[in-house]
């Protein structure tokens, strides 16, 4: 039985001030939640004052990007090392915001995933397709060359250290969020992938999120299909209250 993950990325946004409160809002209310693993990223500059807030809860802090350098000559970036430094549990990688965004390589991307599990990080791997990808008929090719290009750098026991986030390009941040049955149809295939280059024990155990404007309305039928075990979640986890309401929903 895979434990329900709800992950939050605060992305480009808050204040010092307004990512305190959200997360002391967050840990009021679900602190001590243990039935749902619950992870928030917020912005580089204020995951010390959020790790505070959350250092007696069972919230874990998470950070929205990483270099692959334990420490170096590497302007504006922050390495693995310094993330466990500041508290760090989860990072993600890959989101299409970096890989389409900002250009990152496939080879980048695996030199990332590699190194942050090198440092203990658990780190949330996004995949996902175009829109155009997607009415071309190329989705699972395209989330296919996104798993084959980063994963199998991983030995077995490192994948352990891993979830899996399919966020289709076209959903994230539009409204139109993948339904149910679109969603649930690229997890079971990510599964079946995983289970013929990894074998079943791990296909069963390695939780897969959906993400693409998840909110309190859609959440509980997206975490209804069998292969969803989570969200990850924009714009939603910056209100406390959407963001408890899609916990909740994950709990039943
Ligand atoms: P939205 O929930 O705002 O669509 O963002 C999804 C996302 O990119 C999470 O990483």
């Amino acid at each position: 039985m895979r434990k329900k993950f709800v992950a939050g990325n605060w992305k480009m946004h808050t204040t010092r001030q307004t990512a305190i409160s959200l997360a002391q809002e967050l840990v009021t209310a679900i602190g001590q939640e243990t039935a749902v693993d619950v992870a928030i990223c917020p912005p580089f500059p204020y995951l010390l004052p959020v790790r505070e807030v959350l250092s007696e809860s069972c919230i874990a802090l998470g950070a929205q990007n990483v270099h692959p350098e334990p420490q170096g000559a590497f302007t504006g970036e922050v390495s693995p090392v310094m993330l466990r430094d500041c508290g760090c549990h989860w990072v993600i990688v890959g989101h299409s915001e970096r890989r389409r965004g900002l250009g990152e390589s496939h080879e980048f991307i695996r030199r990332k995933l590699l190194a942050a599990v090198q440092h203990g990080l658990q780190v949330i791997l996004c995949i996902g397709e175009t829109k155009s990808e997607r009415d071309a008929g190329q989705t699972l090719t395209i989330v296919r060359a996104q798993l084959e290009d980063s994963l199998p750098a991983l030995k077995a026991e490192q994948l352990a250290h891993v979830v899996l986030a399919y966020e289709p390009v076209w959903a994230i941040g539009t409204g139109v969020n993948a339904t149910p049955e679109q969603a649930q149809e690229v997890h079971a295939w990510v599964r079946a992938w995983l289970g013929a280059h990894f074998g079943s024990k791990l296909a069963e155990t390695l939780r897969i999120l959906y993400g693409g404007s998840v909110n309190s309305a859609n959440a509980a039928s997206l975490l209804a299909q069998p292969d969803i075990d989570g969200v990850l979640v924009g714009g939603a986890s910056l209100k406390a209250s959407e963001f408890l309401a899609i916990i909740q929903a994950a709990k039943c």
